[in-house]
């Protein structure tokens, strides 16, 4: 008798489920795809009505940074970490420690403890380049395998990367050559870069998708981006570059101040489920995620075998530092003729 009773309102919750259960503001700096994904799995698994906003990592920290005083956003889910971790030392995001977090890789863990719990990490995928192959052939290019191979003259007018201000891709180039050829190769290397970038864009995949359809040879993206073109049918090789690369612990963080706080929760707590997780192989998300029981896409770039620098999100991800090397890139790179 109980669990008929039970049934019966469970039946009574999904039907009137979507006013009842409240609403949520998404903001996501994942890809699109995913986003919509994400927004509609949580509204089927709750009745919680989410409002969803797509912006790329960079623009996501200056909106939740503009609204501080009257926050409209109640869960930023998605994007590269740096960006939180600034937002989470500016105190623009909430402390919160999620029952699911034993389910957790190591590393989405220790992103959320050196971040006093304002962020946590989602999914993780390294830095690299791809390229159009039909093209590269056409322009007699050679096979580009280092990311010094980018900058050789032959390549003039044929790379694209977007601006780091606005995305957290270009950001994580930007501090990865730093940390890879100190402040001063790091700079070299951007400036030479940019003889041979042909446009910086504002979304950080867009340059791929960009190679994929014959607009520019090589792409700077993350190799998730680069292979997830590859899987829809276009020409695109992916490349680990030779020196070695950076990479990206996407994140998630809880808005300060957040109107709804209950419903931000319970988006944190079921984005964190395996179960939650498994929905990016249905887009195409080929991510590493942070729950140990997500699948693995067989098209997934396998982090082990990429040789990855140590990235310093910890320095990368300060305030003063982001603030700086961005400050830098607009001033000392972005100006130079091309
Ligand atoms: O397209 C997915 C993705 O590469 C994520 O892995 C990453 O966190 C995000 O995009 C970064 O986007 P953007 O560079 O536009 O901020």
């Amino acid at each position: 008798m109980r669990s008929i009773a039970l049934g019966v309102s469970l039946l009574a919750f999904s039907a009137g489920a979507a006013s009842a259960a409240g609403k949520l503001n998404l903001y996501c700096a994942a890809q699109e795809e995913w986003c919509q994904v994400m927004a509609r799995g949580f509204e089927d698994a709750t009745g919680i009505d989410v409002d969803m906003t797509r912006k790329s990592s960079g623009e996501t920290f200056a909106q939740v940074k503009a609204e501080e005083a009257n926050p409209k956003g109640d869960v930023w889910w998605g994007g590269t970490g740096d960006p939180h971790l600034q937002a989470a030392e500016e105190g623009l995001t909430e402390p919160y420690i999620s029952p699911m977090r034993a389910e957790l890789h190591p590393w989405a863990i220790a992103q959320a403890e050196s971040a006093g719990d304002r962020t946590i990490g989602i999914y993780s995928g390294a830095l690299g380049f791809g390229y159009n192959s039909d093209l590269l052939a056409a322009n007699g290019l050679p096979e580009p395998k280092c990311w010094e191979d980018l900058t050789k003259p032959e390549f003039k007018g044929h790379v694209q990367m977007a601006n780091p201000n606005s995305s957290g891709t270009a950001y994580t180039t930007l501090a990865t050559m730093v940390q890879m050829f100190g402040e001063d190769g790091g700079f070299d290397y951007m400036k030479r870069l940019h003889a041979n970038i042909n446009q910086y864009t504002k979304s950080g995949s867009a340059p791929i998708k960009a190679a994929g359809q014959g607009e520019t040879t090589v792409g700077i993206v993350f190799m998730h981006d680069a292979v997830a073109q590859t899987v829809a049918g276009f020409p695109v090789v992916t490349v680990a570059p030779c020196e070695g690369t950076g990479y990206e612990i996407g994140s998630m963080s809880i808005i300060a101040g957040a109107r709804n706080m209950d419903e931000a929760k319970q988006f944190y707590d079921w984005a964190l489920s395996a179960e939650a997780q498994n929905l990016a192989l249905g887009v195409n998300a080929f991510q590493v995620m942070s729950n140990v029981a997500a699948q693995k896409s067989e098209f997934a770039p396998d982090l082990s075998a990429i040789k990855l620098i140590d990235y310093d999100f910890k320095k990368y991800g300060s305030s003063d530092e982001r603030k700086r090397l961005l400050a830098k890139w607009d001033s000392d790179v972005s100006t130079l003729p091309q």
